[in-house]
C-alpha cells in the first residue's frame, strides 16, 4: 500500500515536471526580472527600449546570450541590457524568449480602461 503511494507520489511529481508551462514561467521572469519597466508590459518598446514581442525565439536567444557573453563589439545602449541578461541561465533565457516570441495579448486579464465600463443604458 505504502508502495503504490509512493509510486502515485513519484508519477505525479513526473507528470508535474513535464509539464511546466515555459510559456506563463517566461511571462512571470519578464515581470520578476523588470523587464518590463524598459520594454513595456506588451513588450512594445520605448524610445531606445527596442520591441522585444513576436520575434523569432533563435534571434531573441542569439541576443540574450550576446549580452549576457559581454562580449563582442557593444555599443553604450547594448551595454544597458548587460546587468539584465547576465545573471540568467539557459532555462531562463529559454522560457524568456519563449514568451516573447509566442506572446500573445491575453484579453481575459482584467482591464482597467474607462472604456469597459458601461455608462447608463447603452442605448438599447
Ligand atoms: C534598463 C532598461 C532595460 C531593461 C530593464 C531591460 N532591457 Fe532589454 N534592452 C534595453 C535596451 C536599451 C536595448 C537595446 C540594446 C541594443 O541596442 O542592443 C535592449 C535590447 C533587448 C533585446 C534585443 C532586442 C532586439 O530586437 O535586438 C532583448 C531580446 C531584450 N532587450 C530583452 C530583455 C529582457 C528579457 C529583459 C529582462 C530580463 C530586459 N530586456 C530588460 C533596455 C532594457
Amino acid at each position: 500500500m505504502f508502495k503504490n503511494l509512493l509510486f502515485l507520489l513519484s508519477l505525479s511529481l513526473i507528470h508535474m515536471h513535464a509539464d511546466i508551462d515555459t510559456y506563463k514561467e517566461g511571462e512571470i521572469l519578464y515581470a520578476q526580472k523588470g523587464c518590463n519597466g524598459c520594454h513595456g508590459i506588451h513588450g512594445e518598446g520605448l524610445h531606445e527600449y527596442p520591441v522585444i514581442m513576436n520575434k523569432p525565439k533563435w534571434y531573441l536567444v542569439k541576443k540574450m546570450k550576446f549580452y549576457r557573453g559581454k562580449k563582442g563589439v557593444m555599443n553604450q545602449t547594448a551595454q544597458i541590457m548587460i546587468p539584465f541578461a547576465e545573471n540568467l541561465n539557459d532555462d531562463e533565457i529559454s522560457y524568456l524568449t519563449t514568451y516573447l516570441s509566442q506572446y500573445k495579448e491575453d484579453l481575459d486579464a482584467p482591464k482597467y480602461d474607462i472604456e469597459y465600463e458601461s455608462w447608463g443604458d447603452g442605448g438599447s
